[in-house]
């Protein structure tokens, strides 16, 4: 199996032209020989476990799911922070994702999280005990029962108790969302602790709201938008400064210190439709919904404006004072993650994925260029230049086309969202037919007939409409990238694509997103690397491909965040859903979500080898190594996201029909905890998103080779 898995790469290798699949590499240091650790064993059999046929037989026979954050033996952890702990004047919010670990001096560094959204049923169980105030939950599911469970509070205001109730309830669901900061401090024994300092604060999805000082800036194209005097849609009245930042999933650094932070699914809370001149639709277009599912439509009790969320916002970490700022010329869609390219001499690059089916790959290039890379104004770089989008050729070429006006428009093919045709209406259309393309095509010459303003505005609001502008101009549809990292060795660029199964939103390419034996739709995902090449152009090849060893993967499904270490080895995390995870009747055989070494040198070069598998429900977020490896800090979202707190050790047998490494068929009996207790671990505890430190016990960087 393994041989079949390296011929697979090596013709991967030469399909882009001999280039050696890694790269050039040094050769790890222990004489090429096997990485420290021994995998963690997931639900599925895997080459990398060590044993054979029959040990896997008996091995994988009976399997219990941990609702633990398993490490290979030699490795150690501790809880750094969790929901609810005091930050600042605010706490530690909910379902942290990416973090952003700034060294500051060698034993002191300021930790960034993200925190994305909320999982209705953890967090309305846990809040009392958590945040040790009542949560009036119950009370608005039952206050909004005779209205299909929503309400559009913005324009026709509750009265009565229902009103404080839904007002304190969309505030805290949005102060536990946004970003923050906290202090950490490295003990004599090498261990992470909080060290609260003037540093720990958090901005939030209502900063600015009550102290307009809090309210984010913006640059860029778009804030001739947020500016304008008359408009065809909704007006906030606040021009350029933004309340909040919210749905905020990976991210990014910036070689000046700063921590650029991704808003993800905004679209749950606010409209994500907008008219032709950029402006949002009304925020009753999200009216405010809350049942025992989850909750949505946090914007509109506030009356926050859709064209202000779905940027990527620049943090600077070590500047309590800094309200965060929104860059706008990166464009607004459904960012998930960023990586920097910054050399002196050139424009900054910055590329960014739109996690939705058929989202796109994007590239900001900056107008001036940098001097240093760790100067601090660079940030000023970030207000203009030009947005791109990937267009993927089938033979492994690609090239970038820049979003602006003049852009010729050329849909995709059909079915299709695309600005709608009627743009005195705005919002977006599908077109389902050849004809309803050619005729939208006739219709619309170019990205500029599409969108109305003087000049920067005009601009600005193709950029808040970016994903329905990409659409228009033909870029390719991918299959929800997620991370995108710089791999500092080759100067290329890694991506994560977690899925490529067609959705309601749009349809991943299926001449570029296949399976390892050409399978299509693919759902388990890839990781790409994109090599640039001269100008415009580029070259892609898929590194590591998801799904089970038998139909060609590498035995994890679903990646998403990526980490490069300082021996250039990478470390990627899994994002199989909630619902998929040890479902026997939904694909759920990998077991729960995981975190991965990939080897980019020595014998296991290209294999993936699980060196985590997370608590029951949860996602493995964050992935943020020290400088020199030995730490890895892990963000576990969402635990019990779909039974919430477990109670009386409560789990299911599920059934399972899997592989031996050989092909022999095997049934698996599983079972599988309802819920979770993480981190406390103790029955009935309610499970609590929180950040991990991972050291070895000899304190090593954590794949130094074993001495
Ligand atoms: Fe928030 Fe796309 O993961
Ligand atoms: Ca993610
Ligand atoms: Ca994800
Ligand atoms: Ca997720």
């Amino acid at each position: 199996m393994a041989l079949q898995r390296r011929q697979f790469l090596l013709l991967l290798g030469a399909g882009v032209g001999g280039v050696a699949l890694w790269g050039a590499r040094q050769p790890r240091q222990a004489s090429g020989s096997a990485l420290p650790f021994q995998p963690v064993r997931s639900t599925l059999p895997l080459p990398s476990d060590g044993l054979n046929p029959a040990e896997q037989r008996q091995a994988y026979r009976v399997v219990r799911v941990s609702d633990a954050l398993e490490l290979p033996p030699g490795y150690d952890q501790s809880l750094v922070a969790s929901w609810g702990e005091p930050v600042g004047n605010s706490r530690f919010g909910f379902n942290n994702d990416y973090l952003a670990l700034l060294p500051q001096g060698a034993d002191r560094a300021l930790l960034t999280v993200n925190f994305e959204y909320i999982s209705a049923l953890p967090w309305r169980q846990g809040f009392a005990a958590v945040v040790g105030r009542p949560l009036p939950y119950e009370a608005v599911v039952a206050g909004l029962q005779t209205s299909s469970s929503s309400w559009d509070v913005w324009s026709q205001p509750l009265q009565g108790p229902l009103a404080q109730q839904v007002d304190q309830l969309a505030r805290e669901a949005l102060i536990d969302q946004g970003v923050g900061v906290i202090a950490l401090q490295r003990d004599a024994n090498g261990g992470w602790q909080r060290d609260p300092g003037r540093e720990d604060r958090r901005i939030h999805g209502l900063s600015g709201l009550d102290d307009p000082a809090q309210q984010l800036r913006s640059t860029g194209p778009a804030t001739a938008v947020f500016r304008l005097s008359k408009r065809r849609g909704y007006d906030d009245g606040l021009g350029d400064r933004i309340i909040g930042t919210f749905a905020n999933c990976a991210g990014g650094t910036t070689p000046w210190g700063t921590v650029l932070s991704a808003e993800e699914n905004f679209q749950s809370q606010v409209p994500e439709a907008v008219h032709a001149d950029g402006s949002a639709f009304p925020p009753s277009a999200r009216p405010f919904q809350c049942s025992d599912r989850g909750i949505r439509g946090l914007g509109n009790p506030f009356g926050l404006a859709g064209n202000k969320y779905g940027w990527m916002v620049e943090v600077n970490p070590a500047d309590p004072s800094d309200p965060g700022t929104k860059h706008t010329a990166l464009g607004r869609f459904r960012h998930e993650a960023v990586a920097v390219a910054a050399k002196a001499g050139e424009p900054l690059v910055v590329y960014s994925g739109c996690d939705r089916r058929g989202g796109h790959l994007y590239r900001f290039v900056s107008d001036g260029s940098i001097s240093d890379p760790n100067d601090p104004a660079n940030s000023r770089l970030l207000a203009k230049g030009t947005l791109y989008g990937a267009v993927f050729n089938p033979d492994g070429s690609g090239s970038w086309r820049a979003l602006r006006p003049e852009t010729a428009v050329d849909p995709l093919p059909a079915p299709a969202l695309l600005p709608h045709s009627n743009r005195a209406r705005g919002g977006a259309e599908r077109l389902n037919s050849e004809a309803q393309r050619q005729a939208y095509r006739e219709r619309y010459r170019t990205l500029g007939d599409l969108y109305v303003g003087d000049g920067e505005a005009q601009l600005g609001a193709l950029l808040i409409d970016a994903h329905l502008a990409a659409n228009a101009a033909g870029i390719t549809p991918t299959a929800r990238p997620e991370d995108t990292v710089m791999d500092p060795q080759s100067g290329d660029l890694l991506v994560t694509f977690t899925s490529g199964l067609p959705g309601s939103d749009g349809t991943p390419d299926m001449a570029i997103f296949r399976g390892p034996q050409g399978q299509t739709p693919w759902n388990e995902g890839w990781i790409m690397r994109l090599t640039p090449g001269s100008a415009d152009d580029f070259r892609w090849s898929m590194v590591a491909t998801g799904g089970k060893p038998q139909d060609g993967g590498l035995g994890f499904a679903n990646p998403d965040n990526l980490a490069v270490d300082p021996g250039g080895d990478l470390w990627m995390v899994t994002d199989i859903g909630t619902s998929t995870q040890n479902s026997d009747k939904n694909g759920g055989s990998f077991g729960n979500n995981s975190c991965w070494v990939i080897p980019t040198s020595g014998p296991q070069a290209g294999e993936a080898l699980c060196f985590a598998t997370g608590p029951v429900e949860c996602e493995l977020t964050g992935l943020a190594l020290t400088p020199k490896g030995e730490n890895l800090f892990l963000a576990v979202q969402h635990p019990g996201e779909r039974h919430g707190t477990r109670t009386d050790r409560a789990e299911e047998a599920r059934a399972f029909n899997l592989e031996l490494s050989n092909g022999e068929p095997l049934e698996q009996l599983r079972w599988v905890p309802l819920g979770s207790n993480w981190p406390s671990g103790q029955d009935g505890a309610v499970p609590r998103p929180g950040v991990v430190v991972i050291h070895r016990r000899d304190r090593r960087p954590l794949l130094a080779p074993l001495s």
